[in-house]
């Protein structure tokens, strides 16, 4: 590939295996199994091999990708076979997993998060290697997700405590609960493989669906640890894991018409096309989290400091890789020089280094065509007048380009309409605050923005203008998915559905009741079944 080599800022493009602290070192692992029908069966066929963009030296002395493993590439044969098996588990809502009680249904998730736990070392060090996710982070992430199902669990029991009682309006009784939707198919993105995949599955069985599910394109290794306690902690059936490529896992389940919900975290071209597969358009209900490019809006009286420092974390964590990220900034032009400068500085004083070195903040990138991607959106910037403001930006190695900071950037520019998703930072100066609304207006995407200023009588009116074209609105900080129980999600392409803790059960469900009208007859019916324990729907059981 070609490349401008920079040993000196990206010398940790490879290094020697004996150079890896000993905790995370890589074991390769040949994972062959997979979970269908509450069996760990073993996969006989074709596999693909996983690498680490993180160079290492080969048994010739070569520095190339790390083996990691191999995983199983799956045929449609078995996709179906995952569909048969979770339609059996759901069983047109007669199964035993959407029939039981909810407390059932909790205890089988608290012996999944207790097996989790076990895994967490693994984990994160297959997050650092397959994904290039710094140490800290990836144990965020895995502790997040344990926090997660915890919460998820909580979340749960407080929605069943409300529903244990029956309400009357005029003549009519009614027991409201909320049922699950039926078969889900799950498909997590690569930047957060272990959190957002959660953050879809764990709330869709929990409310009594039963689901098929695929890991991301990268960190594929780092759900093997977990095969095993999802076999053990649930009924058959009710998880059916399956590896290997969209098109031949993906695509056939949806074309069998029997999904009910698609989760998807991801690109919305892949929503569009798994939903086009899908017969029964009606039928099939969608919790979508999709691309985004959040805007930060830097208004003249912003504190320039605590500013950068934010648009710092917002544009470059986990090198901009996050749905979430600040994608473009919007500098007013009384600001721009001052503000461009102290920005570029602190972009080339990141340090870049491998996942688990101390205190890094840029690391290598999962794709292996993100580099020159990432490239080509700068060259073509800058062949349309923009320039590459930092000294470092743009700097290249096989698995990494340095962040560039590029100015001025116009409509004209790729940078300007594509979610980059990597290390570059298209700014655009503004004289009418009307420029930033118009382009969010304009926008395919409305998932949040930042403010930045502190003037409250400019900064009041403007919030009612954002939180009618985004869905957060980040005063004085980064656009970011936390706390999980807040509200994620947005406008046009950037989702469907909610997910948070609490939204996140309401999206996997849905509300269905027992009604009755108010006479000796039917009252007395309803007060034998409430005694008899005969439904699990019909109950006042109250979950401490
Ligand atoms: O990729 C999108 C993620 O939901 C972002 O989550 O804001 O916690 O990094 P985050």
């Amino acid at each position: 590939m070609s490349s401008v080599m920079t040993p000196e800022t990206l010398a940790s493009n490879a290094i020697k295996l004996s150079d890896i602290p000993v905790n995370y070192v890589p074991k390769v692992t040949h994972y062959d199994q997979y979970l269908i029908d509450g069996e760990l069966k073993t996969w006989a066929g074709a596999t693909s091999e996983v690498y680490s963009t993180i160079h290492t030296q080969n048994d010739q002395g070569e520095m190339v990708p790390t083996l990691l493993g191999t995983v199983p590439d799956m045929e449609s044969e078995s996709a179906l076979q995952a569909l048969e098996s979770a339609k059996k588990a759901f069983d047109r809502g007669k199964g035993q997993w959407p029939t039981m009680r909810v407390r059932e249904r909790l205890s089988c998730m608290e012996r999944f998060v207790e097996k989790m736990k076990n895994h967490r070392e693994e984990i994160v060090n297959l997050l650092m290697w397959e994904i290039g996710k710094s140490l800290g982070d990836s144990q965020k992430e895995f502790d997040r997700t344990v926090d997660y199902i915890y919460d998820t669990i909580e979340a749960y029991k407080k929605l069943d405590q409300k529903s244990a009682k029956f309400e009357k309006e005029g003549s009519i009784h009614a027991h409201i609960r909320r049922s699950p939707l039926g078969v889900v198919l799950c498909l997590g993105p690569y930047n957060y493989p272990l959190n957002e995949t959660f953050c879809l599955l764990i709330p869709a069985i929990i409310m009594g669906n039963t689901a098929i599910f695929k890991p991301a394109k990268h960190g594929v290794l780092l759900i093997t640890p977990l095969m095993q306690a999802f076999q053990e902690s649930f009924p058959p059936g009710v998880v059916n894991i399956l590896f290997g490529r969209g098109r031949k896992i993906a695509q056939p389940i949806m074309k069998s018409g029997f999904v009910d919900v698609l989760a998807l975290i991801g690109h919305s071209s892949s929503a569009v096309a798994l939903q086009d597969q899908h017969p029964n358009k009606n039928r099939l209900r969608l919790v979508l989290g999709l691309e985004a490019k959040n805007p930060g809006v830097i208004l003249p009286d912003a504190d320039l400091d605590h500013t950068i420092k934010e648009c710092i974390s917002g544009t470059l964590s986990y090198n901009g890789q996050r749905c979430t990220a600040l994608k473009v900034l919007y500098v007013h032009e009384s600001i721009i020089d001052e503000f461009n400068r102290k920005f570029s500085k602190a972009v080339d004083d990141l340090k870049y280094g491998m996942p688990w070195e101390e205190n890094v903040f840029l690391t290598p990138l999962p794709e292996p065509n993100k580099p020159q991607y990432i490239k080509d959106l700068i060259e073509d910037a800058k062949s349309k007048g923009a320039k590459v403001l930092n000294k470092k930006g743009g700097e290249m190695t096989e698995n990494y380009i340095f962040p560039a900071v590029m100015y001025p950037v116009d409509k004209s520019m790729n940078l300007y309409h594509e979610e980059q998703f990597g290390p570059v930072i298209p700014i655009i100066s503004y004289k009418d605050i009307n420029e930033p609304l118009d382009a969010m207006a304009a926008s395919d995407y409305g998932q949040q923005v930042s403010l930045f200023g502190r003037d409250v009588r400019k900064i009041g009116p403007l919030i009612d203008i954002l939180a009618n074209l985004v869905c957060r609105v980040n005063l004085n900080s980064a656009c970011q998915r936390g706390p999980d129980v807040y509200p994620f999600t947005g406008r046009k392409n950037s989702a469907v559905s909610t997910l948070s803790v609490y939204d996140a059960l309401r999206s996997f469900s849905i509300r269905s009741f027992v009604a009755s009208k108010d006479n000796p007859y039917n009252n007395e019916i309803l007060e034998s079944l409430l005694n008899s324990n005969e439904s699990n729907f019909v109950s006042s059981d109250y979950i401490l």
